[in-house]
């Protein structure tokens, strides 16, 4: 997918994504999610869920506040490290990020006596200052210094400050996870790239404990499960590759990162980080709440600070490389048809029921009756008998949908209906009884 404009458009359109409070000129970096959107996304968080929670021991899910304290996040080392470098343009005002001005991700940049001048008008820019991307907010009637918060900038730190309740509440051993999905926010200088920067967005997260002197061997597990995870929904290889951190790019809290990219329309980008961030959190938490975050290790008799390993991916980020990994276009019959080729299980229209004609009560209802026993069994079913059959499959295929069934005069007689394949256009002939659990087979992550 190399068309961003398009594939924003179809998504708008087709009801996946919107942006955010349009009609009052829009929300910069904020989306919202129409009835499509949100059911891939709730599928994608089950999935999540299945792969990294579900399918192991000893991982407990945790729902940690979007509110924290200004303690928490000096403790996290967010309110001291998690700056990015804003310069101004004196003439036209615009904000950007130096560091990504520098790469050339503005546009060209011309210099003047060494320094770089604006992307858009060339004006002076200011020097450069640290933006803090935290949003803050106040608890409370009065707006003073003591009851300052702040939305959270990951999820993870509701893990670490939590830590000793998942200890005293199940008594895992090492290695154990605490996993979360959840809200978090950015004040990002300039939003951009459709959905990948945004201010606004869910993380999936997990932090896993170990013992400190197996940190590298958990690092490079979680790096092939998150990584193999990808192949499991359908990314083709060619389109992930991992990148790992030098140090001089390492967070503040990491002594180790890889990431997971993926060929966006704009070149391989970050998906999804995976970072060994060793005792640092439970250290700081201890040190700022005077709660000793330690893990006792009953084998050797001493309490320890464990290491963590943590991947973290962003929801939002993720649909995105979905939309352009499976977006595709051919031709049928002479006309150029635009396909999401999810797989089954991904897609937001599982199966769609169409009676042949529209004005054939018999056919309808035969049609409705199908279409209310699958919803019935959970399936997520799109009924249509408006237009052409070639119409409503072209319908169905630009949201994504796999499978179409067509109810037409030989299923009034012998009970067996057409199944149409997206990818193939190919029909065959099921009997009515047999279409649960082929779709079931299909759909199944
Ligand atoms: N807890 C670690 C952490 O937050 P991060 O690399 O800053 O690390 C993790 O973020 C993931 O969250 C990223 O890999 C990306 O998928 C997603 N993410 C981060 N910032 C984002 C943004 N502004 N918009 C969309 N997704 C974002």
């Amino acid at each position: 997918m190399k068309d961003l404009e398009l594939l924003i458009n179809i998504l708008k359109q087709r009801g996946f994504v919107y942006q955010s409070q349009e009609i009052y000129g829009g929300l910069r970096g904020v989306y919202d999610w129409g009835h499509l959107g949100v059911i891939m996304k709730n599928k994608i968080k089950s999935f999540w869920l299945k792969d990294v929670v579900f399918k192991r021991e000893n991982i407990f899910l945790i729902e940690s506040s979007i509110l924290g304290l200004k303690r928490t996040y000096e403790a996290s080392g967010h309110l001291q490290y998690f700056n990015d470098p804003l310069v101004e343009c004196k003439n036209c005002h615009q904000r950007f990020r130096a560091d990504h001005l520098i790469k050339g991700d503005y546009g060209e940049v011309e210099f003047k006596e060494g320094k770089a001048l604006c992307p858009i008008c060339k004006g002076e820019l200011t020097e450069e200052r640290s933006f803090n991307l935290m949003f803050k907010t106040y608890i409370g009637p009065v707006e003073e210094l003591a009851s300052v918060a702040y939305l959270r900038p990951e999820t993870a730190q509701g893990m670490f400050y939590n830590f000793k309740n998942i200890l005293n509440s199940y008594r895992p051993k090492l290695p154990f996870g605490i996993a979360q999905i959840g809200k978090a926010f950015r004040n990002e200088i300039t939003p951009k790239n459709f959905l990948f920067r945004i201010r606004e967005f869910e993380q999936m997260e997990l932090e896993f404990f170990v013992k400190p002197e197996e940190a590298e061997k958990w690092f490079n597990y979680w790096v092939e499960e998150r990584y193999n995870w990808y192949l499991k929904l359908g990314f083709k290889k060619e389109n992930l590759r991992k990148y790992i951190y030098p140090k001089e790019e390492l967070a503040h809290y990491s002594a180790g990162t890889i990431d997971i990219e993926y060929n966006y329309p704009f070149g391989f980008k970050e998906l999804e980080g995976i970072a060994n961030r060793t005792d640092y959190d439970l250290k700081r938490h201890s040190e700022f709440s005077n709660e000793e975050l330690k893990y006792f290790d009953e084998k050797n008799k001493e309490k320890i600070y464990p290491y963590v390993i943590e991947p973290s991916v962003g929801v939002e980020r993720l649909m995105f490389a979905i939309f352009c990994e499976f977006y595709d276009e051919d031709e049928i019959e002479g006309e150029v048809r635009r396909v999401f080729r999810f797989p089954s299980f991904l897609a937001p229209i599982e199966v769609a029921v169409f009676p042949l004609l529209s004005n054939r009560k018999k056919l309808v209802e035969k049609a409705k009756e199908i279409y209310f026993e699958l919803k019935n069994e959970g399936f997520i079913v799109f009924y249509d008998d408006s237009g052409s059959i070639g119409r409503r499959y072209r319908r169905q295929d630009e949201i994504g949908t796999p499978f179409c069934l067509t109810i037409d005069f030989q299923t009034l007689e012998d009970e067996t209906i057409t199944i149409r394949d997206r990818d193939t256009t190919k029909q065959e002939r099921l009997k009515i009884p047999e279409i649960k659990d082929f779709l079931r087979e299909k759909l199944n992550f």
